[in-house]
């Protein structure tokens, strides 16, 4: 198939991604791989995205699995399955790296919830506090952070911190919670959240529960305090994959995007995994930014090296002090990858 670039591009200004007719006799895997090979290029994925696109993936991890990764790899070119804001991150730390996202769009509702001009609005109110920002958030608000966290490492950075030490958390609310309570400090909290964490019913959990209980309820932290207090385990995606694979218990109700349950349900092939049920009818523990990214784009991204992740140079080295301090405390901890 030849494409003419021009087209190429306008279809990308249109959509966020190529919108091409695909051969349906090619095997996308084989094409994917030979391509991977050819451009020497890596594909990391979040336990978010689609089955394909995991079961194609060179790496799948959590966000701080993903940005160690990004950080350590010697690929010229590196093809993120996940949101903007990771393939942002893994930009930041390779400038010279050709960094792709199958779909542009593929945002993150937590990460819009904080726009910089609010927070740095917020920040300056507040002078003598340290911002620990949530990787899930943009360049913009990066560059306005001390330290970057993510669900994995977020406790064990606040804790590193003196106790008198004044705090901004942002941008989730639910994760600052829980890190404050668990942790014992009152950090000032931005009031964001994120999209598909919010939607789960505490009380179909609790009948699911009572239907199953010999089930464990495990959850990620950008879950609500409620759900969270009902959890056997509380952690990230990595974190919770490790406990499925690990505990005895043969049954879980897993309370996050429902995209982890191909990982747990490969690694773990005799157990049982539910996805915690929303508030609605809808399939709203999908997340819509994570999904847009298929097969079909990843492997159209990986052929004409579209849409490519860019940015300033002064914002990139903004927000690359934080990321690198995260980083730093983690493999401190012995965190990670
Ligand atoms: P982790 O990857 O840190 O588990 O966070 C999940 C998430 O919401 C990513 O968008
Ligand atoms: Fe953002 Fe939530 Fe989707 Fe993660 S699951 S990318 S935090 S909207």
């Amino acid at each position: 198939m030849s494409v003419n670039i021009g087209t190429a591009k306008d279809e990308l200004d249109k959509n966020g991604f190529l919108d091409m007719d695909i051969d349906p006799a090619l095997d996308l895997f084989d094409e994917i791989n030979k391509l991977k090979q050819e451009k020497n290029a890596v594909i990391l994925a979040h336990y978010y995205q689609e089955p394909d696109i995991q079961d194609i993936a060179d790496y799948i991890g959590d966000s701080l699995g993903l940005a160690q990764k990004a950080e350590q790899t010697k690929a010229d070119m590196i093809v993120f399955a996940g949101v903007h804001f990771m393939a942002e991150t893994a930009k930041i730390l390779n400038p010279s790296k050709k960094v792709l996202l199958p779909d542009l769009k593929a945002g993150c509702s937590l990460s819009d919830s904080c726009p910089p001009p609010l927070f740095k609005a917020f920040k300056e109110k507040h002078p003598e506090h340290l911002v620990i920002s949530y990787i899930n958030c943009s360049a913009g608000i990066k560059a306005l952070s001390d330290i970057i966290c993510t669900s994995s490492n977020a406790k064990a950075i606040v804790d590193s911190l003196p106790k008198e030490q004044k705090i901004i958390f942002a941008p989730d609310k639910n994760l600052g919670a829980y890190i404050n309570k668990t942790s014992g400090r009152n950090m000032l909290l931005w009031n964001g959240a994120c999209m598909v964490h919010e939607i789960f019913s505490l009380e179909k959990i609790m009948k699911l529960k009572e239907r199953n209980p010999a089930a464990k309820i495990i959850a990620h932290p950008e879950c609500e305090d409620a759900v969270l207090r009902m959890a056997d385990f509380v952690g990230s995606t990595t974190q919770m994959l490790k406990y499925t694979e690990t505990d005895i218990t043969n049954i879980f109700i897993v309370a996050t995007e429902a995209g982890i349950l191909h990982k747990m349900q490969q690694n773990s092939p005799g157990k049982t995994f539910i996805a915690a049920p929303p508030d609605n009818a809808c399939a709203c523990n999908d997340c819509p930014h994570m999904k847009l990214n298929t097969l079909d784009k990843l492997y159209l991204c990986l052929k004409y090296e579209v849409p490519e992740i860019n940015m300033n140079e002064d914002l990139r080295l903004a927000a690359k002090k934080p990321i690198d301090k995260m980083l730093e405390l983690s493999r401190g901890f012995g965190l990670g990858v």
